[in-house]
């Protein structure tokens, strides 16, 4: 049975060294001005910002506040989204360009005022970021993206040289970037939202959106009235414009590890394979976070020997001494590479979504929150209509992307349909494997673990019926659709899915 072996352990560096939370569970009806689904850093950001503007908030969370996709990071605070800006440019011209950056660049600044004005200590610096490559056809690619970069306004550079210990054969260096610890931060503005009318739920999750001049959300655990509603769920729980048809959610891994010289001052990220460097400081001295090794949710079968492609390139490029934490994460990936932040549906009165961000959470869920709040604020702003959802773009490369991602939807749930998988019960499987078994004549995902603990469940994903896949680093159950996620036993911890997996308990007889 294949295992992760000397990775320290399997959680977050950011979650492991901060404050568990406690907010209650939602236990009657309520009503509010603005609800809030998904406590991330968009739900936080805005739900703080509106609560300021004087409105009453509630803040819901189907499981713990900053434990998903926020808490998964690497936090890298930053407008220097890799190679991006030639695209844009290419795509939505020099003013989209130019309104991609200045979004962005805007959230590193308003980050650092909220970090100033309350006095937050979460290791917050300002430094220089690299998009490199050690390929030397990736020079001109690099000189083309450092141009366009700085015509979008960003204090951006072509150079050969870098502080990384090793080779490079170019990239483009931004100044003005940043870095911080995403709890330390977050679990600051969070203190700010209850009271005076305004709430925090945990373990809440809710199931759906009716739309109406009062919007109302029904949750596992009871309805909440709403002028104002903010999906901001990752996967959006409630999609009336079918984002989940125009991106696809991608998985990376991240490790936690200790070297033996000091890690050279700034954040750094490869072009293709992309990998990820930065450092922070930790009680045992800076912690280096890499992170890289991406692939499609669900579509992996070994997720352990991506772990072990991100460890042998930080061994490659670092004198690693030693390896403390490694955890993953998934973000979703647009069609023409921009985030959706804007009304649900073009004629959707206050229901608002923020999905997408590239795996650039730090800044665009900050953009998300900044626009999102304007506009329920019915103040201007100069960046709503370039985020829209329902933008006209998308341009000739999106819709093939678009066309790409589908007819790959199709082909998982076909091959779902017709898979045939091997024959046996699950009491059959060796102590910690998964997989997808034929129990008389049902599909089932059935998981043995390390004690002979069996657990079976259906095959289905809940969300549009594709087939989920072993995730054998996770042990969770992956769908290869649109990435909705199951625990062992097959409860779900990531949306599209708002369910579980049907149990199976008499599979043995
Ligand atoms: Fe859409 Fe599974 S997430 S079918």
């Amino acid at each position: 049975m294949k295992e992760i072996k000397n990775m320290g352990k399997l959680e977050s560096f950011w979650i492991e060294n901060t404050e568990k939370t406690n907010y209650p569970v939602l236990e009657e009806g309520l009503s509010v001005d603005v609800a809030i689904l998904g406590a991330g850093i968009a739900g936080i950001t805005s739900a703080l910002f509106l609560k300021e503007a004087g409105l009453s908030v509630a803040l819901i969370e189907a499981g713990k506040v900053i434990k998903d996709v926020t808490a998964n990071t690497t936090a890298k605070v930053t407008a220097a989204h890799n190679v991006i800006y030639s695209n844009l440019e290419s795509h939505f011209g020099k003013d989209g360009s130019r309104i991609y950056a200045e979004a962005n660049q805007a959230a590193i600044d308003k980050i650092e005022s909220l970090i100033k004005e309350r006095n937050i200590d979460c290791d917050f610096k300002r430094l220089q970021c690299y998009v490199y490559s050690e390929n030397a056809n990736d020079i001109d690619k690099l000189k083309k993206e450092a141009k366009s970069a700085a015509d979008a306004g960003l204090e951006a550079s072509y150079t050969e040289s870098s502080p990384l210990p090793f080779d490079i054969a170019g990239a483009v260096r931004y100044e003005n970037q940043a870095e911080f610890h995403p709890r330390k931060y977050l679990l600051n503005l969070i203190k700010s939202i209850p009271g005076e009318g305004s709430y925090i739920f945990e373990n809440t999750r809710a199931h759906e959106v009716k739309e109406g001049d009062i919007n109302e959300i029904s949750t596992d655990k009871g309805p909440i009235k709403a002028k104002n509603v903010i999906i901001a769920t990752h996967f959006p729980i409630y999609d009336p414009s079918h984002l989940f048809a125009k991106m696809y959610p991608s998985m990376s891994y991240a490790l936690g590890l200790y070297i033996n010289e000091p890690f050279p001052e700034g954040m750094y990220i490869s072009t293709e394979p992309t990998f990820t460097y930065r450092s922070t400081p930790s009680d045992k001295g800076e912690l280096i976070i890499a992170s890289g090794a991406n692939h499609k949710v669900g579509h992996e079968p070994d997720t352990i020997a991506f772990y072990k492609k991100l460890e042998n390139h930080a061994r490659d490029h670092f004198n690693v001494k030693s390896i403390d934490y490694h955890w993953s994460t998934q973000d979703n990936i647009t069609m023409d590479k921009v985030p959706y932040i804007g009304k649900a549906e073009s004629k959707s009165k206050g229901v608002y979504v923020a999905t997408g961000f590239m795996k650039w959470g730090m800044t665009n869920g900050t953009v998300a929150a900044m626009i999102l709040s304007d506009l329920i604020l019915g103040k201007n702003n100069p960046w709503s209509s370039f985020f829209d959802p329902s933008r006209s773009k998308p341009v000739l490369e999106s819709t093939k992307e678009f066309i790409g991602t589908n007819v790959s939807v199709a082909k998982e749930l076909l091959s779902g349909r017709i898979s045939r998988p091997k024959s046996m019960k699950p009491s059959e499987l060796q102590n910690g494997e998964g997989k997808i078994l034929n129990v008389d004549g049902k599909k089932v995902a059935a998981y043995k673990d390390k004690d002979g603990k069996v657990y079976a469940v259906s095959s289905v994903c809940v969300h549009l019926g594709c087939q989920v896949n072993w995730n054998n680093a996770e042990k969770t159950w992956d769908c290869p659709c649109h990435g909705s996620r199951y625990r062992h036993d097959g409860k779900v911890i990531h949306p599209p899915a708002l369910r579980n997996l049907k149990e199976y308990n008499d599979l043995e007889k």
